[in-house]
């Protein structure tokens, strides 16, 4: 199953995805972890990236396909994988689509997830990541047992550097501007479906899985 996750900062794509790669045995491959794993080591893509994820921008469409087509190269990623984060342009659709023509592996669904702006801004600003195993918390609506201190590891929770409210308004109008025209792109080709993402995390996930036996 070929799955693309689209929705805004803060719809709850990283969340779900572990459920839905599991539940299908697929790879989860999201751009953004990808690209803090290069920040973090100091990589050449990593120093490249740096500056534009700070500020909320969108990493230039060459230095994303590049590493995108190494990834798909990649023998877990053969028989299926639920992008997140990932095509974020209509280039990167249109490059996503040639590619995968030409190895025969068409997307089987992209799921539209459906949140309004004020909820993802209270979701990023209150979100905190953990800097061992990358587990995603809500000083809210799931705080960890001891503040600051993942459950799954010990690792230490901390803020993303592009959650401040400011860095979050700009990848909003980012997502608005650039991703968006996705909606289009994808509807034309039958493929969109729509998820409420609004409510608890099991019942968003549930509708998620719901959809995709549909179509698997
Ligand atoms: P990326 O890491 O992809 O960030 P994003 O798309 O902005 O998505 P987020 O990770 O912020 O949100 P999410 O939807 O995964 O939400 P989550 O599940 O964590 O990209 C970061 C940067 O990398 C970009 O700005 C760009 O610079 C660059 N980049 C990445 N891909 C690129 C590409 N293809 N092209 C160019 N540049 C690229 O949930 C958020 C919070 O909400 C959490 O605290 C969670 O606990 C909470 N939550 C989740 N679900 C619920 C619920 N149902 N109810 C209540 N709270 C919930």
């Amino acid at each position: 199953m070929r799955v693309i996750l689209l929705g805004p900062p803060g719809a709850g794509k990283g969340t779900q995805a572990g459920r839905i790669a599991e539940t299908f045995g697929i790879p989860h491959i999201s751009t953004g972890d990808i690209l803090r794993a290069n920040v973090r080591a100091g990589t050449e893509l990593g120093t490249k990236a740096r500056s534009f994820m700070d500020a909320g921008d969108l990493v230039p469409d060459d230095v994303i396909l590049g590493m995108m087509g190494d990834r798909l190269g990649e023998d877990d990623a053969k028989d299926g994988f639920l992008f997140d984060g990932f095509p974020r342009t209509v280039p990167q659709a249109e490059a996503l689509e040639k590619l995968l023509i030409e190895s025969d592996q068409p997307i089987d669904v992209v799921l539209r997830m459906l949140v309004d702006t004020k909820e993802v801004v209270q979701r990023l600003t209150g979100r905190r990541t953990c800097t061992g195993c990358g587990a995603v918390y809500h000083v809210d609506y799931d705080p960890p047992q001891t503040d600051g201190v993942c459950g799954k590891c010990g690792g230490e929770l901390v803020q993303r550097d592009d959650d401040s409210e400011d860095v979050v308004l700009n990848r909003l109008e980012v997502y608005r501007r650039s991703t968006e025209p996705l909606e289009e792109f994808y509807w034309g080709r039958g493929l969109l479906r729509d998820v409420e993402a609004v409510g608890s995390v099991d019942d968003v996930g549930d509708r998620i899985i719901a959809i995709l036996r549909e179509v698997e």
